[in-house]
């Protein structure tokens, strides 16, 4: 992997690589990988990683109010140029061990724990409820992140408590259901369900604050679905990745997904139309054109 002057390669996820920089900030540059079915694919989705970086750093501001957050730079030293609008310069953070999942409507992981237990993470839920329903209420289901290639593995709030202490915990439970109220509010007023996502929360190092980290709010960590077309009692579409996975469990992509092999690659119209769905999610949720974001004129991840 080719690295800039000053950075030093420290971690590369399922679609994101992370540097340090000399004086001990973190990088996080987002790429073009798309997952799908638990796949990273062999196709890219030019400019994915431009507009998830986009749309983390509106939410960040979205959320000023509430909780402080990583970001300090979009186009600070020493970045180099061919990453301009896909890399954020953040503060490193001792980074709380929990995924923290706020969920509004109930479907994925949290359906299979309710329908195995009628709880999801020990939480009760009503009897009854259908993939995709709503909530009573938005619920905190934390999950302890698992080994590239792994799943997360839902958990109970004493959990948490048992892994972090009672303090953090509480702190953590009620800043994500905070945000996920917020973001979800915001969201529906522009046609769009939120129905679950993820944060990850650190503290800083000098002020021991709990800070809002990671990327927030984008459809890689959050399930975001069209107001329009929700109908519970089947699996909704979602605001991006559908034609992916339609087109990958169609006849013509000739993908067997239960002879267990990875998927190929997408024919140019389905790279498209994905990009296209992501530029749309960010523009419907920002009022922002996508065309204003910086380094548009670059092409490279
Ligand atoms: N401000 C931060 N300081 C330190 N680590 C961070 C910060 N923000 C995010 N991280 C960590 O960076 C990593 C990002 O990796 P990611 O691309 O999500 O891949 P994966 O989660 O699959 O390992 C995660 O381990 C996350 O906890
Ligand atoms: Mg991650």
């Amino acid at each position: 992997m080719e690295q800039p002057d000053g950075l030093t390669h420290v971690h590369s996820g399922k679609v994101r690589d992370l540097y340090r920089t000399d004086d001990g900030r973190l990088v996080m540059v987002a790429s073009d990988r798309i997952s799908a079915f638990d796949f990273v694919l062999d196709s890219t989705i030019p400019d994915k990683g431009r507009i998830l970086t986009a749309m983390t750093a509106w939410w960040f501001d979205q959320l000023a109010g509430i909780v402080p957050n990583h970001l300090l730079s979009l186009d600070d030293e020493p970045l180099p140029d061919r990453w301009r609008g896909r890399a954020m310069v953040c503060t490193a953070l001792d980074m709380v061990p929990v995924e923290a999942v706020a969920r509004g409507y109930l479907t994925g992981s949290g359906l299979l724990d309710y329908r195995a237990t009628g709880q999801v993470c020990g939480v009760p839920l009503p009897p009854g409820l259908v993939d995709g329903d709503r909530l009573p209420e938005p619920i905190f289901t934390p999950a302890t992140k698992a080994d590239l290639g792994e799943h997360d593995e839902n958990v109970s709030y004493e959990a948490v408590v048992a892994a972090v202490g009672e303090q953090t915990a509480a702190e953590v439970r009620e800043l994500t259901l905070r945000i996920y109220r917020h973001a979800a509010e915001l969201a529906r007023g522009r046609g769009i369900l939120l129905a679950d996502t993820k944060f990850e929360f650190g503290r800083d190092p000098r002020s021991g604050q709990l800070v809002l980290g990671d990327e927030v709010l984008t459809p890689d960590s959050s399930r975001f679905w069209p107001a329009d077309d929700w109908t519970p009692g089947r699996p909704q579409p979602s605001f991006d990745k559908q034609y992916v996975r339609n087109w990958l469990l169609s006849d013509a992509s000739g993908w067997d997904r239960a002879a267990g092999g990875p998927p190929p690659p997408l024919p140019d119209e389905v790279v498209a139309a994905t990009r296209d769905r992501y530029v749309e999610a960010y523009e419907r949720l920002t009022g922002l054109r996508f065309a204003d974001w910086p380094g548009g004129d670059e092409d490279d991840s």
